[in-house]
């Protein structure tokens, strides 16, 4: 298992391009199932969980070819049951059903395991599926959806009682691009990455509209054809960089970004106190640490709002901001994983309740802290930007999951890394 040593203090600058979107790639690797032709996918992150979505689409007998950043995959011929070992490692391994649903009429899918973030249910991809006609049974650790007459349209409400669902929103768009009939999903969620997917749907000759609201309408068709798509800039990834440029830049700039979606994380940093400047295409962004760092309050949302998956993040600046800080995370309460860690380094964080008081100590002192869950990683790599002397990140699997090249671009940004294989 991997480690990253981080020597603290040297400031960071200088320009990186940020990666194609993880949390895109994902749902349109499956959806590349729903049609018999070549797809081609572009700027599909070289991560871990993208090469397990590969695995599952090989396993499942399709054709896959990935050179670089593109991946292209044919599914002539392929089986309904996800190989059960490769999909139970990953979560969002579940947006397989869909797809698998509506191509076979049938599908075996493991049950995700739960996640240091805190319990990820799917009742509501059941609850939607089940709507579309499917039956759902659980018998030794899948979940098998059937639907033998094949799916009809229907109207469906996706939320949970902690707001939308991202992957149960694309399962259901994607079986309801080839089920007889108009699907009306509302209380779907608006995250970029399900208008990435309904995108490279309308361009395989689905007929989705309202991708990006609340209300999504998709008529049936009675087949997909093959496409070229390049996948939506990785704004978590993009935000995360955001932080560690307020945290220990003196002017990072980072290209391939896209404005409109990261409104929430730049007004966030503004109201820290830190500059972020973008260019007139909105493609690019150069963000500046502030002279004056201010404590704030930060309550994750359902997108527009911000996002759950930069909260950690944000903890990491506010650990060495002076004053009394909050993060409030209303859609993983437990996701505060992160917090131990940063206190191991000398952080000043009251965890209750969903939500962690910081209050700014002047600086942290590197420790040999433990990754536990992809972006509580990353934020323990931010803090350890400035800390005194080294930190040591143990299971760096955890980020490799989904960062491209961390170590590399932070090495190229001028800070002091070095990935220790174990
Ligand atoms: C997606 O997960 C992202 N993953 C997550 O990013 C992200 O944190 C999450 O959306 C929220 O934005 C991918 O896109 C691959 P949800 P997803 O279903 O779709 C509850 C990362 O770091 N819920 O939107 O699995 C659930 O417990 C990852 O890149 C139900 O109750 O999340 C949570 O409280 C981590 N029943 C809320 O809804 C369900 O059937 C939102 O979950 C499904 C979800």
């Amino acid at each position: 298992m991997d480690k990253l040593l981080v020597h603290g203090g040297t400031p960071i600058h200088g320009a990186i391009t940020i990666s194609g979107s993880k949390n895109a790639s994902l749902p349109i690797l499956a959806a590349t199932l729903l049609t018999e032709d070549d797809v081609v996918i572009r700027r599909v992150p070289d991560v871990s969980d993208t090469n397990y979505m590969v695995q599952i689409l090989t396993g499942l007998g399709a054709d896959v070819e990935r050179f670089s950043g593109t991946v292209r995959v044919t599914a002539t011929e392929i089986s309904d049951t996800a190989p059960y070992d490769i999909v139970r490692r990953m979560r969002a391994s579940v947006c397989m059903m869909g797809p698998l649903l509506a191509r076979k009429g049938r599908c075996v899918v493991a049950l995700p395991g739960g996640c240091v973030i805190g319990d990820r249910p799917i009742d509501l991809h059941i609850r939607g599926l089940e709507a579309l006609g499917a039956k759902a049974e659980v018998e030794g650790g899948n979940v098998i959806l059937s639907a033998p007459d094949g799916l009809k349209g229907a109207t469906i409400d996706l939320c949970g009682e902690n707001g939308p669902t991202v992957l149960g929103t694309d399962n259901v768009m994607m079986a309801a691009t080839l089920a007889e009939g108009t699907t009306t999903i509302t209380s779907a969620a608006c995250e970029p990455e399900v208008v990435d997917l309904a995108d490279f749907l309308n361009s395989m000759g689905a007929k989705i509209s309202g991708a990006g609201t609340s209300t999504i309408t998709i008529e049936g068709v009675g087949e997909l054809h093959g496409t070229v798509h390049n996948v939506i800039p990785d704004r978590i990834e993009a935000g995360t960089f955001m932080v560690a440029a307020a945290l220990a830049g003196e002017g990072v700039t980072l290209r391939r970004v896209h404005e409109g979606h990261l409104v929430a994380i730049t007004g966030a940093l503004r109201k820290a106190g830190h500059q972020v400047h973008f260019n007139d295409s909105g493609d690019a962004c150069t963000v500046l640490r502030g002279d004056t760092p201010m404590p704030a309050e930060i309550t994750t949302d359902p997108y527009p709002g911000y996002p759950t998956d930069m909260q950690a993040q944000m903890t990491a600046l506010f650990a060495t901001t002076p004053g009394k800080s909050k993060v409030t995370d209303t859609i993983f309460p437990q996701r505060f994983m992160h917090c131990a860690e940063l206190k191991r380094m000398g952080a000043n964080i009251h965890v209750a309740d969903g939500q962690a008081e910081i209050t700014g100590v002047k600086r942290l002192s590197g420790a040999p802290v433990m990754a536990s869950d992809l972006r509580a990683s990353a934020a323990l790599v931010l803090a350890a930007l400035t800390a005194e002397g080294t930190t040591e990140i143990n299971r760096l699997y955890h980020i490799d999951r989904g960062y491209e090249h961390i170590d590399e671009k932070l090495e190229a940004l001028g800070a002091r890394v070095e990935r220790v294989r174990v």
